[in-house]
């Protein structure tokens, strides 16, 4: 009986563990693919004439950790204003090129790297209040990710007409949501954004290098502090250094072999360039990897880095 008991007691501990095991996996998966990569200083500026680009936009700041700012009109747009089967105001707006309706409030885009643009379709494209928001700030160097909603009409004829209204801005694919769409659906919205985001060149000689970014905090806190120019000291023939002023967040692992070309943090402020390919015993966070850098000498160089 005792024999059987034990027997049971096994079972039972052996399944309860194995299953334990399974589900703790699972749902590191999951929160893994819900987990959001969080991007440099963001805001989500919207106008929303009836309020469903609104909801839209609240959730896109909240899960982004964004500043939200509403580009409020100067004429508010009454319901009468937006019956579109009729001769209203923002449908002579949508007819007339000049129109730029004004903006009410001031908006400061100074310390923003990166703007989700929201609006709401009108006759197929952007509302011109958003080419209102265009003149009224200098947007050059910043990202801007546009996202729409609508009846059912698609974000990118918007997105080209935007583009070709000013050439020199950097407006990605952008998204149309809908009101019905899931948290799962904006959180891939924010991350599939913020990998297109996070990029960085080094200048040496001037020779330029684009480097292959990791995805981690080390590399979106890193790329907070670009452009910048540093004096990197030469050591061991193989590395040139630079101990930053501020800490990177770490996650520090032993990579047992340098590349050629790798790009490290060792402990959490000295930025490390390897010129050469050899085994290591010491732990780093890895940065990115430069593909085709040549021999960097043996002196100390000037490095620029930049977006
Ligand atoms: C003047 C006007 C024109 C519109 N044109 C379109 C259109 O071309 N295609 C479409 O799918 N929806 C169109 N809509 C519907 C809006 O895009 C949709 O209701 C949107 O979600 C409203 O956003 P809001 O509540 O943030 O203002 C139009 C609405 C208005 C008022």
């Amino acid at each position: 009986m005792k024999k059987i008991l034990l027997s049971i007691f096994i079972l039972i501990t052996l399944f309860s563990f194995s299953g334990c095991g399974k589900k703790e996996n699972n749902k590191e998966d999951n929160n893994k693919e819900q987990e959001i990569i969080n991007n440099s200083n963001s805001a989500v500026i919207y106008f929303s004439a009836t309020g469903t680009t609104k909801t839209i936009a609240e959730r896109i700041a909240s899960l982004s950790k964004s500043d939200l700012i509403e580009i409020v009109p100067e004429d508010a747009y009454t319901s009468k204003d937006l019956e579109y089967n009729s001769d209203c105001r923002a449908n002579r707006e949508q007819n007339d090129i000049n129109a730029r309706p004004k903006i009410k409030n001031k908006i400061d885009i100074s310390k923003y790297d990166i703007i989700y643009l929201g609006y709401p379709i009108w006759w197929g494209t952007n509302p011109k209040i958003i080419l209102t928001l265009l003149d009224s700030y200098d947007f050059t160097g910043k990202v801007i990710i546009p996202f729409c909603t609508s009846g059912s009409t698609g974000i990118e004829n918007s997105v080209n007409n935007l583009r070709s209204y000013n050439s020199n801005l950097n407006i990605k694919d952008g998204k149309r949501f809908s009101s019905i769409d899931k948290d799962d659906v904006i959180i891939k919205f924010i991350n599939d954004n913020n990998e297109v985001v996070n990029s960085m060149k080094v200048i040496i000689n001037n020779k330029e290098y684009q480097v292959n970014l990791e995805n981690n905090e080390t590399v979106n806190s890193l790329i907070k502090l670009l452009p910048m120019e540093l004096n990197m000291k030469e050591l061991n023939g193989n590395e040139k250094y630079y101990y930053l002023d501020s800490s990177l967040p770490t996650n520090s692992y032993s990579p047992k072999r340098i590349n050629k070309g790798d790009i490290m943090l060792y402990g959490d402020n000295c930025l490390v360039i390897f010129y050469k390919t050899f085994d290591t015993s010491y732990s780093y966070t890895k940065i990115g990897h430069i593909d085709n850098l040549d021999d960097l000498g043996n002196s100390n160089i000037l490095v620029k880095f930049d977006k």
